[in-house]
């Protein structure tokens, strides 16, 4: 059962195992148990609908018109949100700096008869969110590896918790998260069977966060001299993984589970490339389905040393699985040029359009990969393609550009399957930006 007291979890912070102080952060919790001290964040008129009840999360700063209070808050400090009479509907996490004035944690007239008790509120979110994947059947004898937190998905802004067995993988992306963290900590810890904590700032969000700049750089050289150069053993869908701690995200993309699983069901005898492949993550799915071969390629080579110690680990026939270090578009251009095609196409590249701004050059760059990959997929296969840009997502433009790609390549394509990232990562309606990965399978004619 993955409800389990510890007596405490150990942090990685430097490369070694540190256990944490007994105490939590209490401290910081005492002078905001009650309102008094607290500063009123007071939206401009006709704005509160926009944040009560239902509303945005994401308090931006074109929507306030002053902030009262004495003294004035600072980054990561609680404030309470309130219409033009000044009366408050909501508290949250104030900060200075980024576009998003207000994290909104809670709406006043729920939940709570104790407001502004951050301790609380996180045993609370965070004991739901553990509920939620138990309801989910996560963790199960097939899959330790999941998503226990998933920010604004589970009501808890800017924080994301990784779960690989009884290791815990923390993303901070805000600034209340990292004022937090050794109660964030421990929380995990009181919840769960975490006897290990790896913490992960997102630096260059902290600093868009504001968070002090030159304590952030120095956070970020102690973590790349010092990297923790640990690998975990996980298991998803009843595949065995090795997986860096220092690797890309939190150590693995969990969001992809539940389309891995669909791929090995129309594997069977099929030839797959795998682009993109990290360490193996669709590919080996693909060969425990039965694919007749498999090839992943994809530009790390520590991504691709854990993919070749992944086949081993699963006991695969290497004569029908390899992995390959290339770049995908060169790769991809000499296979065509060979005239090398495959049943089965999977392509996941990282993240091309990371703001909205790119969009527009991120399509072309979507579609040429796209046409590609449509070259390569024999005439009726599958061609599963992804963006984990939420821009992407959210424009709702990505089946246009693959239509475009299509164009491109000379092929028809049709759409087989829709699907995101994994149940593990709910979306609050109420913050659509939340849903970043596609996943679309297509059949290339
Ligand atoms: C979203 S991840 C893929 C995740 C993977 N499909 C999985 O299931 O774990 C994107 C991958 O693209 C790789 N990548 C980035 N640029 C690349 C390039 N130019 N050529 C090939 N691979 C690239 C990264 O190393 C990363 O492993």
């Amino acid at each position: 059962m993955f409800y389990a007291s510890t007596t405490g979890s150990r942090l990685f912070t430097s490369g070694s195992l540190q256990r944490l102080p007994t105490s939590s952060a209490s401290t910081i919790l005492q002078d905001i148990s009650s309102s008094k001290g607290v500063a009123k964040v007071i939206l401009k008129k006709g704005k509160t609908q926009l944040f009560r009840d239902g509303g945005s999360p994401m308090v931006y700063s074109g929507a306030v018109d002053r902030i009262i209070g004495r003294p004035p808050p600072k980054t990561g400090d609680v404030v309470l949100v309130a219409d033009g009479t000044q009366t408050p509907f909501a508290w949250g996490f104030y900060n200075s700096s980024s576009m998003f004035c207000v994290r909104l944690m809670m709406q006043l007239k729920h939940e709570s008869s104790d407001p502004l008790n951050v301790e609380k509120l996180l045993d609370t979110r965070i004991n739901a969110a553990i509920k939620l994947r138990n309801n989910l059947g996560l963790p199960s004898s097939t899959t330790n590896a999941f998503r226990l937190v998933n920010s604004e998905g589970d009501r808890l802004s800017g924080l994301i918790i990784d779960v690989f067995g009884d290791l815990a993988v923390v993303a901070s992306s805000a600034a209340w998260v990292e004022k937090y963290k050794e109660y964030i900590i421990n929380c995990i810890s009181r919840f769960t069977v975490i006897k290990n904590v790896v913490w992960r700032p997102s630096i260059e969000i902290l600093k868009e966060e504001g968070l002090d700049l030159a304590l952030v750089d120095q956070q970020q050289k102690d973590d790349l001299s010092t990297s923790t150069n640990q690998t975990v053993k996980i298991v998803e869908n009843g595949i065995s993984y090795m997986i860096s701690l220092d690797g890309q995200k939190t150590g693995f993309y969990a969001d992809q589970r539940e389309n891995r699983q669909f791929l090995s069901t129309i594997s069977h005898g099929q030839t797959v490339l795998d682009m993109c492949c990290y360490t193996g993550g669709f590919a080996l799915n693909a060969a425990r389905g039965h694919a007749l071969d498999v090839t992943g390629v994809d530009s790390s080579s520590p991504a691709l040393e854990l993919a070749n110690q992944n086949i081993a680990l699963n006991n695969l026939d290497p004569g029908r699985i390899s992995f390959l270090k290339q770049d995908a578009t060169a790769f991809m251009k000499n296979a065509a040029s060979r005239n090398e095609a495959w049943d089965i196409v999977i392509l996941d590249p990282p993240k091309l359009a990371p703001r909205r701004k790119v969009l527009q050059s991120a399509s072309g760059m979507y579609r040429n990969l796209n046409s590609l990959a449509m070259r390569l997929t024999k005439p009726g296969g599958f061609l599963m393609t992804c963006s984990c840009s939420g821009a992407m997502t959210q424009s709702g433009q990505f089946l246009p550009v693959l239509q475009g790609a299509a164009s491109m390549a000379g092929r028809k394509i049709t759409l087989v399957r829709q699907s995101g990232a994994a149940c593990d990562h709910p979306i609050d309606p109420s913050y659509p930006e939340g849903a970043y990965l596609s996943n679309f399978l297509l059949r290339v004619v």
